[in-house]
Parts: structure tokens; C-alpha cells; sequence
């Protein structure tokens, strides 16, 4: 399918300086929210202002920031909100659909809940999800794959330009982050481009070949260094 086809978009929005992207067919004028939490309303009226019609969401992770829930005595609207507005399918880990049902105050007959590899279709865009556990245990990251052009790795929490997802919160596992990022994200060719799920950085977007050369937790090549560098040695 020729490039043209892709309708991709990040959105900076939210108190936790969080993305939120829409990827979708510019063919068929449908699109997916990725992590929808924050101002749901404006991402749906974002999304038909550009006559694109919402017919799912992917969810990175079960975090608050991602999905919505009550963080620190406030609530953020995010799935509930957002199936208040449309009858869609939620995308999750399968390791992760409880979390998610539970902290979004959401139904589990929502979700559909994927293995890593599994391939979430969009008009003619396919979207491979990556299994990359360690910030939590059903962290995934999306790669939107395209034959003529680069993928594009939306990472969530797992790798953000310049470091990555912490593993110091509940169900974090610092060992699993090394394998995800030395086993399975380093593996995708240098020119895919990486989109994360926070601006953390100056720049929003990065290429995964620059991130193995500058992204220091990309570059330690040895458990034990990581794991000392994440302070869990
Ligand atoms: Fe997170």
C-alpha cells in the first residue's frame, strides 16, 4: 500500500506532558487513538475535523496517564469517557486487560486483549503490537509497518528519547526492560522512527538508529551494568 495512505498524528496534551496519537487510513478515513486519557473530547472533534472516523483505541500500558483512572487525588477521564462518546473496541496486552479494565472503570467485554505479534489492521495500515515488558508486565509498543516506507515505533513508556520507562513502580521489572530494549527494540532497523509516549526531551520524534548510538540504556549491552544503572543491582 503506497505511503499515501497513512494518517498519523501526535498530540502533546495533558498535565504529564503525555502524547497522544492517532494512526489511521487516509483510504478508508479511519483511525485508532493510542493511549487516549487526556481531553477526549478534543481528540475526537481533532479527529473529525480531519474527517477521520474513530473506530478503535491501543493502549500502551495500564498506567493512569495512558488510560485514565484516579492518580494523586485527580481523576483523569480517559477509556470511560471515551466509551462514553463511542462504542469501540480498546486494544491491550492480554497480561495487562485487567489492570486496565480495573484502573479505566471500564468493562473487560471492551477489550480485546492480543499476544505480542498480533497485527491490529486500520483500512490497509497494519499495526504489529510488540510485547516489551518492564516499566509494567503488559507494556506494549506499536509498530506502524509500511511496505515502502519506515515503520514508526510508538514506544509508550518503554523507551523515551534519550532514556527509558521507569522500573521502580509496581509490577516494574528491571530485567525485563533489559530484554525488551537489548532483545527486542534494538532489533528494528536504525531508520524506523521512534515516537514515545511522554516529550521528555526537546524534540518530539527521534530515528531508532540515533537512539542506539546516543540512549545511554540503549547502549549498555550487559545486564548486570544495567541493572546497577537502573539502581536495581
Ligand atoms: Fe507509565
Amino acid at each position: 500500500m503506497s505511503t499515501d495512505d497513512l494518517y498519523f498524528r501526535q498530540l502533546a496534551v495533558g498535565d504529564m506532558a503525555n502524547f497522544v496519537y492517532l494512526v489511521g487510513s487516509k483510504r478508508t478515513r479511519e483511525a485508532l487513538l493510542v493511549d487516549p486519557a487526556w481531553d477526549v473530547d478534543g481528540m475526537l472533534d481533532l479527529a473529525a475535523a480531519d474527517d477521520m472516523n474513530v473506530v478503535g483505541a491501543l493502549v500502551t500500558h495500564y498506567h493512569q496517564d495512558h488510560i485514565g483512572g484516579e492518580i494523586f487525588g485527580h481523576k483523569i477521564e480517559g477509556l470511560a469517557k471515551l466509551l462514553d462518546r463511542v462504542s469501540i473496541p480498546i486494544h491491550v496486552q492480554r497480561e495487562e486487560a485487567a489492570g486496565v479494565a480495573g484502573i479505566a472503570d471500564i468493562s473487560r467485554s471492551d477489550l480485546i486483549e492480543h499476544d505480542g505479534g498480533d497485527v491490529v489492521e486500520v483500512g490497509d495500515i497494519q499495526i504489529r503490537l510488540i510485547h516489551t515488558p518492564g516499566h509494567t508486565p503488559g507494556s506494549q509498543c506499536f509498530l506502524v509497518e509500511q511496505a515502502d516506507q519506515p515503520g514508526q515505533l510508538v514506544s509508550g513508556d518503554t523507551l523515551f528519547l534519550g532514556s527509558c520507562g521507569r522500573v521502580d513502580l509496581p509490577g516494574s521489572d528491571p530485567e525485563a526492560m533489559y530484554h525488551s530494549l537489548n532483545d527486542t527494540l534494538k532489533k528494528l532497523p536504525d531508520e524506523t522512527l521512534l515516537f514515545p509516549g511522554h516529550l521528555y526531551s526537546a524534540e518530539g520524534q527521534s530515528t531508532m538508529g540515533e537512539q542506539k548510538q546516543t540512549n545511554p540504556f540503549l547502549r549498555v549491552t550487559n545486564l548486570e551494568t544495567f541493572l546497577s544503572f537502573m539502581g536495581a543491582g
